[in-house]
């Protein structure tokens, strides 16, 4: 059972749950929500500071980049600016806004190190959330929401070598899969988020393969063939 929430963490969670409260694209308050519920359960796993683990999580996607133009300066700030307000010391600013900055994913071929188990254990936590059944809720959300298709048989997936290829791309969301999904449970942080990262791609794989099979109508061919071989 993790701790108690500090004063800070009481101060900070309802403005962020405020903000984000109703939003479209699968970064809403829930999303924050279980990314903070799963990050204090790796933290207690590995032995990390509950309320930085929990401010991170809390103020992960204040301004995601992706909102902003590709601009990463806009979150950290923002952050500042509300532990500032909330009575934070230095030391809680700093590693927290590390977080901010450092936790998103972009792109196949970007690499996206974390210097502190907390930061490493939100983004894992994160990164846990965009797969198995929500993941793929989430995926397919944030497509409708950027008027992405959600399949083109015609577009294969691209491994993106830069944060700007991979933020203006339009690519279809079971693209996403490939681009960015299935390649997160390689890139987990601890070994406990690995192992959870693996079953659920699984589950994903599952569900492309369905998607696929239903799309090149296999699925209604078995039907047919088994009305046949029934006496
Ligand atoms: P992270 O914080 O790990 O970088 P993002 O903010 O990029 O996560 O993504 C939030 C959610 O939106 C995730 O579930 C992610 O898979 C999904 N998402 C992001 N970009 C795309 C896209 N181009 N197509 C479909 N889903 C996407
Ligand atoms: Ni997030």
């Amino acid at each position: 059972m993790p701790p108690a929430d500090t004063p800070l963490v009481q101060r900070i969670a309802p403005i962020v749950r405020a903000r984000f409260e109703g939003e479209g694209s699968g970064h809403d308050w829930h999303h924050i929500e279980r990314v903070r519920r799963l990050a204090r359960q790796l933290a207690t796993i590995e032995g990390a500071d509950d309320e930085i683990v929990s401010l991170g999580a809390l103020l992960h996607d204040i301004a995601d980049w992706k909102f902003y133009g590709g601009d990463e300066t806009v979150g950290p700030r923002e952050a500042e600016a509300l532990l500032r307000d909330a009575g934070a010391d230095d030391d809680t600013v700093l590693a927290v806004t590390d977080i901010v900055r450092t936790v998103s994913f972009k792109g196949a071929g970007v690499a996206t190190p974390m210097r502190r188990l907390e930061g490493q254990i939100v983004q894992d936590a994160d990164r846990l959330d965009a797969l198995g059944a929500i993941g793929i809720a989430r995926c397919f959300a944030y497509g409708g929401h950027a008027g992405h298709p959600l399949y083109d048989p015609a577009v294969p997936p691209v491994l993106h070598n830069s944060a700007q290829a991979y933020q203006s791309a339009r690519s279809a969301s079971l693209n996403h899969f490939h681009e960015k999904l299935y390649l997160l449970g390689a890139r987990m942080n601890t070994a406990t988020a690995r192992r959870l990262a693996e079953a659920r791609q699984g589950f994903l794989r599952e569900f492309e393969a369905r998607f696929l099979a239903e799309w090149a109508g296999e699925d209604l061919a078995q039907c047919l063939l088994r009305d046949t071989e029934t006496p």
